[in-house]
């Protein structure tokens, strides 16, 4: 594995956008940096095989052997997202169709039909030529499938897939339609020919056509995704194979499902926001890929057991720039530094990047590198340098987080919230998530992410924002863990409806009305500009209910407007333990005391107690050893009462540690 050496330090190299006199200066400055492991020929495709079963294999023997001499792992890539346009040419037919029937043309990347028997077979074709040329190179760390499965189609190929799809799913179509609800609106389906994708339509689509197609679509790219990766690993069992997972949307799949499927879970992370938002998203997304990886570990025969450390990678992320719409961010020094091991104190084996050298063209020409268009003689080189040598000094780190919050994420739920016909536009499953995580963030509490039916031993308090869907089991482990104790905090927009995306009846949340002792008769949506007052001094945004009471306590009530005097925020002892609800989007401030109070009746410590705000403490361990990521997000200096050995300075701390503006310390700690 990647991740059984020292930590990863390095990017995606191209080399097949230079000259060959180039590759020798790349290792060279990859030696001077410190990097050990490159992704190559990612998007190689056309240098690779210019025409139709020719391969040209010399230039990436060079680069491998070069790569290999200067001591610098590779993880192969398999090129299939960017197939050469002679593909595109002689496969019309596998250019992806949008919801609009308009057929996408030949002109950037990802743009193929991941469902169309002529791609799948070339993407075999080339990784067989790459399995059959380097399964036993000696530089060959493993492989990198593919590059972020992020594409969609609606071609008759990809209908075709659907409805063998469906029948699996749902066995006939009397269940489908069960499913689906089409009693509604005529949409009885008598016979399977008549279902396609969810194309464009004249007025609101059907919620359950529409989230099992994306249930299905996430199987479909997992689908390609295995084919290679079965391919590949028969070629050399030993050499670890996975693919790059993005955050969001672009990449369209349940990610803690494909968890399994990986032998490591590779992120690529880009924060979109410039200020202190930034930080936070990171420590978000490392939260996320730590999940992903424990969910993994947890289902994986013979891994490690619940609560064990379980490997994932920071794959991509930005060297400098922070893009913003429209324009980009130049990242203050030290920046770079911070968030990889805001990562590394998260769990990630390492710190990787996009990419190695800034290319003189293409669409990505003004993309951040390592080595940027001003060349190694560059602060963001300077950076490179010193961030390879952190990352040697930190050799030593192991261990997991130590969280006794976790999130609960769902990813089907993100995409029905997403459906149109829902009561309000304006709630954004990311952002609830995001907002949940952030008051958890900015308090200093150590947060897990895990997705319904996980094991929550260890775990004091579980927090569900907007977690839609919600099936019996999911309610059934929600209220076992309860009634064993545990707290439980759940948001508006949670539990509403089943699977298939169809109201539960008799008050929101339907699946969870009597863990909740509460129950919403009614929504208030807000528009965007509107507020809500609380009895606390708070005020939400985005969403109200009606709510009832049938055995929580009111700990927060609405004042002014219609809602005034009627609960907002409950609480209802069951059990052992303690469900929480909370009615509206509570604004920033609110939110962090409400999870504050949560956190603390359920006997939850924050990581570091006495950190000043602004600066994020983050501990791994592991047994009896623990390290402790310090890393100060202000401009000016902090002190941290701490004490054990600053990794990156080699410097005992006795009492507390002084941290300049925008810097760190990582410290193994005393045992005991
Ligand atoms: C993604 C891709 C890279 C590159 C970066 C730019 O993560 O994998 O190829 O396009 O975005 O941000």
């Amino acid at each position: 594995m990647w991740t059984d050496g020292p930590l990863c330090y390095g990017g995606d190299y191209n080399p097949e956008q230079w000259p060959a006199q180039v590759w020798s200066e790349d290792v060279a400055l990859m030696r001077q940096a410190g990097v050990n492991l490159v992704t190559v020929g990612v998007f190689a495709w056309s240098r690779l095989e210019p025409a139709p079963g020719r391969y040209t294999f010399d230039w990436l023997d060079q680069v491998l052997d070069l790569l290999h001499g200067g001591g610098v792992r590779v993880a192969l890539a398999t090129p299939t997202a960017s197939p050469p346009p002679w593909f595109s040419l002689a496969h019309p037919g596998a250019l992806p169709v949008t919801a609009d029937g308009i057929r996408l043309h030949h002109g950037s990347r990802d743009t193929y039909c991941a469902a169309t028997p002529a791609y799948r077979d070339a993407a075999l074709r080339i990784t067989t030529a790459l399995a059959d040329r380097y399964a036993h190179h000696p530089a060959l760390a493993g492989w990198h499938v593919h590059n972020e499965y992020g594409t969609t189609c609606h071609c008759e190929h990809t209908a075709r897939a659907f409805r063998r799809w469906l029948t699996t799913r749902h066995g006939d179509l009397a269940a489908l339609n069960d499913a689906w609800v089409t009693s509604f609106w005529s949409q009885h389906y008598s016979d399977w020919a008549q279902i396609s994708t969810p194309r464009a339509t004249q007025y609101l689509p059907n919620p359950g056509h529409l989230l099992d197609f994306r249930r299905f679509w996430s199987d479909t790219l997992l689908a390609a995704y295995t084919e290679q990766r079965d391919l590949l690993r028969a070629a050399n069992p030993a050499l670890t194979i996975t693919t790059n997972y993005v955050l969001g949307d672009w990449v369209p799949v349940d990610h803690a499902r494909w968890a399994t499927e990986v032998d490591l879970v590779a992120v690529d992370h880009y924060p979109s926001a410039v200020d202190g938002g930034a930080e936070e998203q990171t420590a978000l997304a490392a939260d996320l890929a730590r999940g992903w990886a424990r969910h993994a570990a947890h289902r994986r025969p013979g891994s490690p057991p619940a609560g064990g450390a379980a490997a994932w990678l920071l794959m991509e992320s930005a060297p400098n720039q922070i893009h913003t719409a429209g324009r980009m961010h130049t990242k203050e020094p030290g920046r770079m530094l911070r968030h990889s091991l805001a990562h590394v104190a998260r769990g990630s084996h390492g710190a990787m990047f996009f990419q190695w050298r800034a290319p003189v063209g293409g669409a990505e020409r003004f993309h951040s590198a390592l080595v940027p268009h001003a060349g190694p003689d560059s602060r963001v080189f300077r950076e490179t340098v010193a961030l390879g040598a952190a990352l040697r000094q930190l050799s030593e780190v192991r261990g997991s987080v130590e969280a006794a919050v976790a999130l609960v994420v769902d990813a089907a739920s993100g995409w029905a919230l997403r459906h149109p016909g829902l009561p309000s536009a304006l709630p954004d499953y990311h952002d609830e998530l995001a907002a949940a995580h952030r008051a958890l963030w900015r308090s200093g509490y150590a947060c897990d992410t895990l997705t319904p039916g996980d094991p929550v031993d260890g775990y004091r308090l579980l927090v569900l924002p907007a977690l839609y869907l919600i099936d019996d089991d999911a309610a059934e482990w929600l209220r076992g863990y309860v009634d064993g104790g545990g707290h439980l905090l759940v948001t508006y927009l949670s539990g509403v409806a089943d699977e298939h995306a169809r109201v539960r009846l008799g008050g929101y949340p339907g699946a969870l009305r009597e863990l909740l002792g509460a129950y919403a008769e009614e929504f208030h949506p807000l528009d965007a500009a509107d507020q809500v007052r609380l009895d606390d001094g708070g005020t939400g945004r985005i969403w109200a209910e009606t709510l009832r009471l049938t055995g929580a306590d009111t700990v927060v009530s609405y004042t002014g407007g219609v809602l005034d005097a009627m609960p907002a925020v409950t609480r209802h002892r069951v059990g052992a333990g303690t469900a929480w609800y909370v009615s509206t989007r509570l604004d920033d401030t609110s939110y962090r005391r409400l999870l504050d109070t949560a956190a603390r009746a359920a006997g939850v410590t924050t990581v570091c107690p006495d950190a000043p705000e602004g600066v994020e403490a983050v501990r791994r361990r592991d047994g009896a050893a623990s390290w402790l990521f310090l890393l100060n997000h202000t401009d000016h200096e902090q002190r941290v009462p701490a004490s054990g050995v600053d990794l990156l300075t080699a410097t005992p701390i006795e009492r507390a540690v002084t941290l300049a503006p925008g810097g760190v310390a990582v410290l193994r700690e005393h045992k005991g």
